[in-house]
C-alpha cells in the first residue's frame, strides 16, 4: 500500500511537474540537461547520400505489384517494411540505375505479402518465394554469381527473418534460407546468439502506419495517469494449448502476477482507444510474443510511452544509432513476477529523463517508415547501416569458378518452383 501512495503522488507530480523540474539546478540535473537539450543529439545523424549506390532489379510484377494488388492489406500490417523500402529505394537519390557502378544490390521481393484469409502471411511460401526470386537475379545478371550474394541485401521481415517460420523452435530447425547466408539481411527479428541473425544483419522496427498513429496523437499537455499499460494476448490457446511455449511463459507471468494491480492497465481487449491510451501511460510493456519484437516497440517511442522491454537478449532496431538504455526500461524475462517492484522503484527523474528523450522527434523519425520519406527515418537508418559496412571486404569477391553456396541446401520443400 505504501507503494501504492508513493506512486499515485509521483504520478501527480509527474503530470505537473513535467514543465520546470528541468529548470533547477544545482543537484546534479543540470548535467542530464545538456545531454538533452537541443532535439538531435540522441540519435545517431548520418546522412547516407554521396556514401552508397543501391541497384534495384526490376523483377517480373509476381514478385511484388501483383501480390500487393491481390491484397492491400499487405500496405497496413507490421510486415509492410519490405513494400515501402522497395517504394522508397525506387525515388531515392542513393538509387543507381548502372549496376556497375553499385555498392549493394535489392531485390524488391514481397515474401510476408501472399495472405491466408486471416490477414496471416502464408509462410510455407517464404522460401520458395525467395528462392525463386534469387534464381532470377543470379539467372538473369552476372552480379549474384559474382558475390554468391554478398553484396545483396534483403528486407525479411517476418517473426525469424530469414528462418521462415513463425514458431521458434520451427524456426531455428529450418535455419536461415541457405541461399541467403552470404546477404545482408535487414529484418525486425534480433536476438543475440541466435541461428536465425546472421553476423552483419540490421535490426529495423516493424512497420507501424504513420497516418493512422498521426491521426490519434492527443496533446502533449494530457496527463499520463496510467501506470503500466498492456493490450495484447496472455496466452496462445490455439497454437500453444498447453501453455508456456508462447512468449516463453512471460506474458503468461504478467497476466497471472498483475491483472488484480491497480498500477496495472492490462487487458486482451483492444480498445478503440489504445493509442490514446499510450499516451497517457508512463511505461507500456513490450514483452515478447512468438518473436522478441512487436509494433508496440515503435508505439511506445512514437506516443512517448517509456517501452518496458521484457525479452531477454533482443537486438533492438538500429541499436549502432538508438540509445535504447537511456529511453528503454529492461527487464528479465524471470523477473516478470516484479514488474511492479523493479518500475516503482524507478526514480521520478530517471522516468523524466526517458520522457524527454522519447520526445524527441529524431528518435520518433527513425522507428517509423514515413511517406514521404524524411531524414533521419527508418529508410534512411537502413541506409546508413549498409553505408557502415562499406567498403565490402575483397574476400566477398569470388575466384573465377569458385562457389560458395551449394543452391540445392535445405529442405526439399523448399525446392518446389514457385
Ligand atoms: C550463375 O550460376 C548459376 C549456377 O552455376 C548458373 O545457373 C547461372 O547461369 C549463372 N548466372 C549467370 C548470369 O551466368
Ligand atoms: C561479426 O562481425 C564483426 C564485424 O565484421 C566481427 O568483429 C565479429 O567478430 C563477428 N562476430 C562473430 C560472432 O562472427
Ligand atoms: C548440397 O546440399 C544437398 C542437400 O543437402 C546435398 O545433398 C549435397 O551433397 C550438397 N552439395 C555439396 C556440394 O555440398
Amino acid at each position: 500500500m505504501q507503494t501504492l501512495f508513493r506512486w499515485w503522488w509521483i504520478l501527480g507530480t509527474v503530470v505537473f511537474a513535467s514543465n520546470f523540474v528541468w529548470s533547477r539546478g544545482g543537484d546534479g540535473r543540470s548535467l542530464h540537461m545538456e545531454r538533452l537539450e537541443g532535439s538531435a543529439g540522441d540519435v545517431l545523424e548520418d546522412n547516407p547520400v554521396g556514401r552508397l549506390k543501391v541497384f534495384v532489379y526490376n523483377l517480373p510484377p509476381k514478385y511484388n505489384k501483383k501480390l500487393l494488388g491481390r491484397d492491400p492489406r499487405c500496405l497496413t500490417h507490421m510486415f509492410a517494411a519490405e513494400i515501402f523500402m522497395h517504394k522508397f529505394l525506387l525515388s531515392s537519390p542513393v538509387r543507381t540505375l548502372d549496376p556497375s557502378e553499385a555498392d549493394w544490390f535489392y531485390t524488391p521481393v514481397y515474401t510476408t505479402c501472399d495472405l491466408a484469409e486471416n490477414g496471416l502471411p502464408l509462410h510455407h511460401k517464404f522460401a520458395r518465394v525467395m528462392r525463386s526470386a534469387i534464381l532470377y537475379v543470379a539467372t538473369n545478371w552476372p552480379y549474384w554469381n559474382r558475390t554468391d550474394g554478398a553484396d545483396h541485401f534483403f528486407v525479411v521481415p517476418h517473426d525469424f527473418g530469414a528462418c521462415f517460420h513463425y514458431k521458434e523452435e520451427k524456426a531455428i530447425e529450418r535455419g536461415i534460407l541457405p541461399m541467403l547466408e552470404r546477404a545482408t539481411l535487414v529484418q525486425t527479428f534480433g536476438q543475440r546468439n541466435h541461428v536465425c541473425l546472421n553476423n552483419g544483419s540490421i535490426t529495423i522496427p516493424p512497420y507501424a502506419p504513420p497516418q493512422k498513429m498521426l491521426a490519434h496523437h492527443v496533446s502533449k499537455d494530457t496527463p499520463r495517469s496510467i501506470f503500466v499499460y498492456f493490450r495484447g494476448m496472455f496466452y496462445d490457446d490455439y497454437n500453444d494449448p498447453e501453455g508456456g511455449y508462447y512468449a516463453r511463459g512471460a506474458r503468461a507471468a504478467v497476466w497471472e502476477n498483475f491483472k488484480d494491480n491497480p498500477l496495472f492497465d492490462i487487458s486482451t481487449d483492444h480498445p478503440t482507444t489504445y493509442y490514446e491510451d499510450m499516451q497517457r501511460a508512463i511505461f507500456c510493456l513490450c514483452p515478447l510474443g512468438w518473436a522478441p519484437w512487436s509494433p508496440r516497440l515503435v508505439e511506445a517511442v512514437v506516443f512517448g510511452c517509456i517501452p518496458v522491454i521484457i525479452a531477454d537478449d533482443i537486438v533492438l532496431p538500429f541499436s549502432d544509432a538508438i540509445p535504447w538504455e537511456d529511453i528503454g526500461v529492461f527487464v528479465a524475462e524471470d523477473d516478470v513476477p516484479y514488474l511492479d517492484t523493479i518500475l516503482t522503484s524507478i526514480p521520478m527523474e530517471v522516468i523524466l529523463r526517458k520522457q524527454k528523450m522519447l520526445a524527441n522527434p529524431y528518435m520518433k523519425r527513425a522507428m517509423q517508415f514515413p511517406k514521404p520519406a524524411q531524414p533521419g527515418d527508418a529508410f534512411h537508418q537502413i541506409l546508413n547501416g549498409l553505408a557502415r559496412k562499406l567498403p565490402h571486404p575483397v574476400n566477398v569477391f569470388l575466384k573465377p569458378g569458385e562457389r560458395i553456396l551449394n543452391w540445392t541446401a535445405g529442405p526439399v520443400g523448399d525446392l518446389k518452383p514457385w
